[in-house]
Parts: C-alpha cells; structure tokens; sequence
C-alpha cells in the first residue's frame, strides 16, 4: 500500500533528480538509498503550517507539485521546532517549522544523509548559526535572503542550490512572504542542534 508518506518520498527524489545537473545536488544524491524503512512518527502540529497555503502559491512549475503535496498533507506529518520563544522571542516560534522527512528521526530511517522541509513565516531572521553537516537547501518558494559566511545577504529564489560547507555561519532572512525550502543534511552528527552565532554564546 502507498502511503502519503511514500508518496512525498516519490516526489522529494523526483524534484531532487531533476536538479541532477547541479554537482553538490548529484553528490549528495550518490549518499542516498531510497530503500529506507518508514517510521511510525505521531503526527505534531506548529502554529506555522498555516503558511503552507501561501507557499503553494508562491512556488515556481517545478516546485509546485512537491509543496502542493506537502501542503496537502501537512496534518499527518511530525512537525519540529529546534528553537523555543527563549532563543528569538514567540514571533519566531510562531512562524518557523521544520519537518523530517528522513534521516535519523524522519518519516523514514536513514542515518547517512538527513533531509526535510523548512517554513519560515514573513518578516523573520534566522540568525547565523552553523553545524558540523554540509547542508543543502532548495528553496522551492522566492524571494528570502540568504547570506554564508563573510558574504552579505543575497536574494535567493526557487530552485536555486544553496551550498552550506560543514561549520560554516549561514543565515536567512524572509520579506512580506514566507519561505518555504527543501533541505538536506550529510557527514555530521544528523539531529545536532544549530550553534547560534550572532549575539548569543554557543549552545
Ligand atoms: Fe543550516
């Protein structure tokens, strides 16, 4: 029996092979097997998932049918906060989200690369933060800033590759919208809490 979850999988691995051409998205799809076992994960709500309407919308063709599909289906799925009102105040909490689809502790068991999907509501700064992961994001909706490193924001849309090298600070920031991204994590600890580096000591 295909289940929702089997279905967003499908569609994850199809998006993520078709941006094949792009070198660090082939290199992290050479680490994945797709024969992952499912895990039974109670479904858990955030304040935030309402945003997913929107990011349907704001979209690109490409992207559409896999936030459609996540859109749709959000009610079943394991929704995770790293940050609570203490780390940057209940606005953030209230508009921020992520959800594993698989990786150590995602819809599906894999402990060699870890991947999912994170919100972000309007008018947010997630801070520079680092981890010892090489990360990717895909965001599958337009129009966030998104700065590594030294480098100043810049303007990132949907299906742009952005590259995140192991402890290196990476930051984004949304404007009237909210963002809506794929990620993928590989080669460090795969649930390990961000350490936040602007303003704050390590965690
Ligand atoms: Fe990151």
């Amino acid at each position: 029996m295909t289940t929702i979850f089997d279905e967003l999988l499908a569609a994850f691995r199809d998006y993520l092979e078709s941006r094949a051409d792009v070198p660090t998205v082939h290199d992290f799809l050479a680490d994945i097997d797709w024969a992952m076992p499912a895990r039974a994960l109670d479904p858990k709500a955030i304040p935030g998932s309402s945003l997913l309407d929107r990011t349907v919308d704001l979209a690109s063709g490409a992207t559409r049918p896999l936030a459609a599909l996540l859109a749709r289906h959000r009610d079943q799925l394991r929704w995770g906060q790293t940050y609570t009102a203490a780390d940057f105040g209940q606005h953030f909490v209230d508009n921020y989200g992520w959800v594993e689809l698989f990786g150590t502790r995602g819809h599906f068991d894999n402990d060699t690369v870890a991947a999912g999907f994170l919100v972000l509501g309007p008018g947010i700064e997630y801070p520079d933060h680092h981890h010892i992961a090489e990360e990717l994001y895909v965001p599958l909706t337009g129009g966030t800033e998104w700065r590594m490193g030294d480098a100043a924001y810049r303007m990132r849309w949907a299906d742009e590759v952005v590259h995140h090298a192991t402890n290196v600070d990476h930051a984004m920031r949304t404007g009237t919208e909210p963002l809506l991204a794929l990620y993928l994590w590989r080669g460090g600890p795969l649930a390990q809490r961000s350490t936040i580096t602007a303003n704050r000591g390590a965690e």
